[in-house]
């Protein structure tokens, strides 16, 4: 059985489509990124997947329940991109607060440990940071042991050292065969700390694989070199050659042979190509080809 299944499934808000016919499934034990712009539908699908929100069309299933069967038994935990802490009770009070009333909880030392919090306990919520507090966030949507866990970008206001810890964190929990569905905007963080990678844009799905395997899907390597004032016309006719970028005097060209489009560049133009690199495709030129498709 599938941890999550959206089959047709769409939601307006009056006239917009935050989410436009989106059908897909996630096995239980994967590590999943939903990675897309600001608006593309992340917070929109996640809150129907707590049933939190319905949807407009279509159905939204959790382990082959509805969503808010499935919160009922405590199969789900999740950090929301909004949600206060209670200011005035300790790490160790919100923990309790919340892990009690599950029927099989994780343990209180485990949560610490998972969450990197155990220094922690006795602060108060109004003296955490700002990524101190995102840990207890993280902690409270583990409390209940849950088999399915939804981040909606729970990184953000972190430093880099607090991210990385953060990531360590949601591994150890994933490690236990548990689903994970994170929403990023971080390219990086997509490519690092998931097993596949859903792209959504405009509240559809224009990529689905792992991280290589949608730059691969966008066309391989790119050629980068400074063009200046020289003409740009013709680039796009040189072997391999799939798109032609040029921006503030420095040409990229897509290619899906870059041995041909070298000796092409060389060969058959006149240009002075100065500055020459050569790069796979990173997931954020990836990202901003397939955005900009849809
Ligand atoms: N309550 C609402 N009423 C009207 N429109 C909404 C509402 N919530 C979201 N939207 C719109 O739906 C679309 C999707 O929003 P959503 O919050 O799901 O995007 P997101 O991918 O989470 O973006 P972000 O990266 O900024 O968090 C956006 O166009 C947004 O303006
Ligand atoms: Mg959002």
């Amino acid at each position: 059985m599938n941890a999550i299944v959206f089959d047709h499934v769409s939601k307006d808000y009056g006239n917009v489509l935050a989410v436009d016919d989106v059908s897909l499934s996630i096995e239980p034990g994967k590590t999943v990124a939903l990675l897309g712009p600001n608006g593309a539908g992340k917070s929109t699908s996640i809150n129907m997947l707590l049933g939190l929100l319905r949807p407009s069309r279509g159905t939204v299933s959790v382990f082959g329940r509805t969503p808010r069967q499935a919160v009922a038994a405590g199969q789900m935990g999740a950090m929301l991109q909004s949600g206060q802490l209670i200011p005035e009770l300790s790490v160790k009070e919100l923990i309790d607060l919340v892990r009690n009333p599950y029927p099989e909880p994780l343990d209180l030392e485990e949560i610490l440990k998972l969450a990197d919090l155990t220094d922690l306990v006795k602060r108060r919520a109004n003296k955490l940071s700002g990524g101190q507090s995102q840990r207890v966030r993280f902690a409270l949507a583990i409390a209940g042991a849950p088999k399915a866990l939804l981040l909606d970008e729970p990184t953000a206001a972190m430093d880099v050292e607090s991210r990385l810890r953060f990531w360590e964190s949601m591994r150890g929990y994933a490690a236990g065969g548990r689903t994970v569905l994170f929403a990023t905007h971080y390219l990086e963080e997509a490519d690092e700390h998931s097993d596949r990678v859903i792209v959504i844009a405009k509240g559809r799905v224009v990529a689905d694989g792992t991280a290589a395997r949608i730059k691969a899907d966008v066309g391989g390597q790119a050629v980068r070199f400074t063009l200046g004032e020289q003409p740009a016309a013709g680039l796009d006719l040189l072997p391999g050659v799939t798109a032609v970028e040029v921006a503030a005097g420095t040409a990229t060209l897509r290619t899906s042979d870059t041995d041909a489009t070298l000796a092409g560049l060389y060969r058959g133009t006149t240009l002075d190509v100065r500055d020459l690199q050569l790069s796979g495709a990173d997931l954020e030129d990836a990202f901003l080809a397939l955005t900009r498709e849809s």
